[in-house]
């Protein structure tokens, strides 16, 4: 294999592959760095002129500005990209299986396969393949069995894993300062000498004590346990706020103080209305059918509580909307700020408020949408996944999606906040009064706003891990 790395493929232009190969070929201008995808239109964005990229990312705009035509290239020809390549990256999408044996819980590999078929086919030289999609342990084993099956004479495969840590929204900065690269190879001298051609690129820009190297099964587990564990403390404190609600304690405060612990830390302990993103329920699954198929079924319990729990808390804040409306919402116009999984992003990729929406859609509610970033066309397809039985007609009678959130406010009895969205802090909150019917309700799902300012305008706030005022108007504690 190469042992120095001069070009990149990456298949796969989505949220991983695009924003990770575009920050490797700014910091790595003697790379050059060729994204490849099938998806024609995908590709025409990322080489639009004017820079409408397909994902919205604070920073991505600049870095491909920077790299593009100069090392950094998207194209469809995904044939030519693996032939030139000295390194691939796998960066092609693994859903959870909607059908067949592990359906619901087991990662479809099947863009994986066709992947790595793909470069076992087309490749004429020696290739370094890095897995760089999430993927179930041993994935790896897998596609070094195809690649060494199908390769030619003289062409030889090094496998690593490479799992990609950054988070939506914060991408650019995950990519610019990791807190560590993790890459898994053979322990063999042929796997370790792929590992140190990559660990060579990274080093360009990463300290090196910040490069982890282990073995190819560790760095699969690895990832899908670090989402694991993130998801458990959103769900570990959602469960808290549960009590909270029930107690009159107060979540920020509990989160606050448990934070503090040295061994705890402070972050990812924010209540909120459940987690969502295109990770952790999918890893956390996939975790789950692991265990499941390595006969751990004590193992696979454990961490199939932690998804449990994130439906029971999206079920549990629909249900404390429609009790507070006084047990109805049937003909009551809501409005749900907010669309996105999290805020600074226009993914909605198993965003909380799809849930939320669904709920509020059977309960025959009237729904105002607003998001700043997620485009109408992708709130409607949501929505019809989410109700493939209901005609997207029928669905448009009851959902409106709005340009601004005073506009989604209009004329509504209550006002939910799905996503944390900086600009919804920042909402006249006194013109927002005005335009509602009265008694005026805000839902805070995200901890976001500030309820006793609200309420000193006349709102009636209920806010995730708080207890409901006993005296309506009164401030809780
Ligand atoms: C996650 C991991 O953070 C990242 O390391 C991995 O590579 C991919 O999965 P991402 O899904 O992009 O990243 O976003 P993240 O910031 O982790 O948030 C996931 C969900 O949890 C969001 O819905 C977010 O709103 C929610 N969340 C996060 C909380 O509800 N509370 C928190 O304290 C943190
Ligand atoms: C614990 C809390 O740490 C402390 O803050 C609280 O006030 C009382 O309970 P303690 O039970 O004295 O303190 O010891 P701790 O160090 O927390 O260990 C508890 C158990 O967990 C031990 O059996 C320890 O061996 C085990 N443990 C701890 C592990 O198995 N793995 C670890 O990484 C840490
Ligand atoms: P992720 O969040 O993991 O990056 P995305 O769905 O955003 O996932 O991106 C994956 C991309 O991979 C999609 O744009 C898809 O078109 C592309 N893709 C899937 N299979 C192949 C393949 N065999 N060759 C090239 N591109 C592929």
């Amino acid at each position: 294999a190469p042992v120095k790395v001069t070009k990149i493929c990456c298949i796969g232009a989505g949220y991983v592959g695009g924003p990770t190969c575009a920050v490797i070929a700014v910091k790595c201008p003697q790379i050059r760095v060729t994204i490849v995808d099938l998806n024609a239109e995908r590709i025409a964005a990322w080489n639009s002129p004017d820079y409408r990229l397909p994902i919205y990312e604070p920073g991505l705009v600049d870095v491909v500005r920077e790299a593009r035509g100069r090392n950094l290239f998207f194209s469809t020809d995904v044939d030519k990209g693996i032939e030139e390549a000295d390194l691939i990256f796998v960066s092609v999408n693994t859903p959870t299986k909607k059908s067949g044996v592990g359906a619901g819980s087991a990662a479809d590999l099947n863009y994986v396969e066709l992947a790595t078929r793909r470069i076992a086919n087309v490749a004429n030289s020696s290739k370094i393949v890095v897995e760089k999609s999430t993927v179930p342990c041993r994935t790896a084993e897998s596609m070094r069995t195809i690649l060494e099956a199908n390769s030619k004479p003289n062409c030889r495969f090094d496998i690593l894993s490479n799992p990609e840590f950054l988070a939506e929204g914060t991408a650019i900065n995950d990519l610019f300062n990791p807190d560590r690269v993790l890459i898994g190879s053979l322990q063999t001298p042929e796997g370790k000498a792929a590992c140190d051609a990559l660990a060579s690129v990274y080093a360009n820009w990463v300290p090196t004590e910040r490069i982890l190297t282990v073995g190819l099964w560790s760095s699969e587990l690895s990832k899908l346990a670090a989402n694991a564990m993130l998801a458990q403390r959103i769900s570990s404190i959602n469960a808290l706020s549960a009590i909270c609600e029930a107690t009159g304690a107060n979540i920020d405060e509990v989160a606050h103080a448990i934070g503090y612990d040295s061994r705890v830390g402070p972050k990812f302990l924010k209540a909120s209305v459940g987690f969502g993103g295109s990770c952790f329920q999918k890893d956390i699954l996939n975790l789950v059918y692991l265990s499941e198929s390595l006969h751990l079924p004590e193992v696979a319990a454990y961490w199939r509580q932690v998804v449990e729990m994130n439906e029971y808390q999206k079920r549990r804040f629909s249900k404390r909307v429609v009790d507070t409306l006084f047990n109805t919402i049937t003909g009551k116009r809501i409005a749900v700020l907010g669309f996105a999984f999290k805020a600074d992003t226009g993914d909605t990729r198993e965003s909380a408020a799809i849930t939320l929406i669904k709920d509020f859609q059977s309960e025959r509610a009237l729904i105002n949408i607003y998001d700043p970033k997620v485009e109408h066309s992708q709130i409607w397809a949501d929505l019809q996944e989410a109700s493939p039985l209901v005609p997207l007609d029928s669905i448009k009678k009851q959902v409106t999606i709005c340009s601004s959130a005073l506009e989604a406010c209009k004329d509504a009895e209550a006002v939910v906040i799905a996503t944390e969205w900086k600009e919804f802090q920042e909402i006249d909150w006194e013109t927002v009064y005005k335009k509602m019917n009265k008694p005026a309700f805000v839902f805070d799902g995200r901890l976001l706003l500030d309820a006793d300012k609200l309420r000193r305008i006349g709102f009636k706030v209920t806010t995730i891990g708080r207890a409901a005022p006993l005296v309506q108007g009164s401030v809780p504690n």
